[in-house]
């Protein structure tokens, strides 16, 4: 008899963790999600029942502690079908202040995680990487055959050598794996109940555009505005959260799917469209039907000046292409906003 897949979710109760939880359950897939919390609000759970009407299993559970992740995984008599790996720190900024927090908590965790998978038979795992493993690529958009240049971030690193990781990893194993090379999550659930919660003040440009909208802001500084680019902006792939969590989903059901041996695959996982910070801008103020206050600072370090994918490879290998628009994003990420105000 088939039974229902068994997905562990690592970092589930995050940002793009939580939107692939919802996706799963209601593909009728069973979730465990672990999570240390550290980033993140068990709340958030409840607003995965609110949208799915289903309660995923939830573990605290720090995978930097090797001891606690070896009883967790003894915990399960049949291994998990599949692993979907977010847990890790992302701040860009952060990582380059505190190197060694970054490199101990996405490194250890990773291998943590692989040596206690492999040892209970749970032999797939799709990885969440990122787009800026690539750096400033010369040649735009990017494939996944586009070199890696040396990461602009200790954080861009960690995804680097997680890659590596992995592929070797996989090399020596049964261990199969999908890395999924993200470009800029932006959005929240279209219900509105579930978005980002970012940590005091965003880094990120779309967080900032709905806080400065909602008044928690007092402007919005644009970093740059002398770029070889359309209007002097950076350049990048902005894709729907809820578009990037199917994409997950397509790669579960390609793992499940396949038994070749030492299957590693890397897939870039955007919209295949740059768009500028003021086209964002402008974009946020049509679908809000507002003016958004804003000027021009420098350039902010370590940024590149134009970022976007070729997304041939997914929509060949997934069967997966974006379906929501930026409009439709920055509208959800809005009305988030809006919803998050109305609740304190
Ligand atoms: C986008 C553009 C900024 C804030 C990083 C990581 C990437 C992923 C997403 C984790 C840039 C400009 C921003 C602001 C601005 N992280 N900006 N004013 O840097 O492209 O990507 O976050 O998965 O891996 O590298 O995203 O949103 O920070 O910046 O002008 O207040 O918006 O200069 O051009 P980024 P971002």
């Amino acid at each position: 008899m088939k039974t229902t897949p068994h997905i562990l979710v690592t970092g589930g109760t995050g940002y793009i963790g939580s939107h692939t939880v919802v996706e799963l359950l209601i593909e009728n897939y069973e979730v465990t999600i672990v999570d240390n919390l550290s980033r993140s609000n068990a709340n958030v759970l409840d607003s995965i029942t609110a949208i799915t009407g289903k309660t995923p299993n939830f573990v605290q559970l720090d995978l930097c502690n090797a001891d606690a992740v070896t009883t967790f995984f003894n915990a399960y008599s049949t291994p998990f079908d599949a692993i979907i790996h977010f847990a890790a720190y992302k701040a860009v900024g952060e990582s380059v202040q505190e190197p060694l927090l970054y490199y101990h908590n996405n490194v250890v965790s990773m291998i943590n995680l692989l040596q206690a998978a492999n040892t209970n038979g749970c032999n797939k795992i799709v990885f969440s990487s990122s787009c800026t493993v690539y750096g400033q690529s010369a040649s735009l958009p990017v494939t996944e055959l586009t070199p890696r240049l040396t990461a602009e971030s200790p954080y861009g690193n960690t995804k680097q050598i997680c890659e590596d990781i992995l592929r070797d990893t996989v090399n020596a194993t049964n261990i199969q794996c999908i890395s999924l090379r993200y470009f800029n999550p932006i959005g929240a659930h279209s219900s509105a109940l579930m978005g980002e919660l970012p940590l005091g003040v965003p880094n990120n440009l779309v967080p900032f555009i709905t806080q400065t909208a909602i008044g928690k802001r007092a402007s919005l500084s644009i970093f740059g505005n002398d770029y070889n680019t359309i209007d002097g902006t950076c350049v990048r792939d902005y894709i729907h959260v809820m578009d990037l969590a199917q994409a997950h989903i397509k790669a579960v059901e390609v793992l499940l799917a396949t038994n070749q041996a030492h299957h590693y695959d890397i897939i870039n996982i955007g919209t295949g469209v740059g768009s500028s910070v003021l086209q964002a801008v402008n974009a946020f103020e049509k679908a809000a039907n507002l003016k958004l206050n804003y000027s021009y600072s420098p350039r902010r370090s370590g940024d590149v000046e134009a970022m976007y994918a070729n997304v041939d490879k997914a929509k060949a290998v997934l069967n997966f292409s974006s379906q929501y628009s930026l409009e439709d994003a920055l509208l959800h990420q809005w009305q988030w906003e809006q919803a998050l105000q109305r609740n304190g």
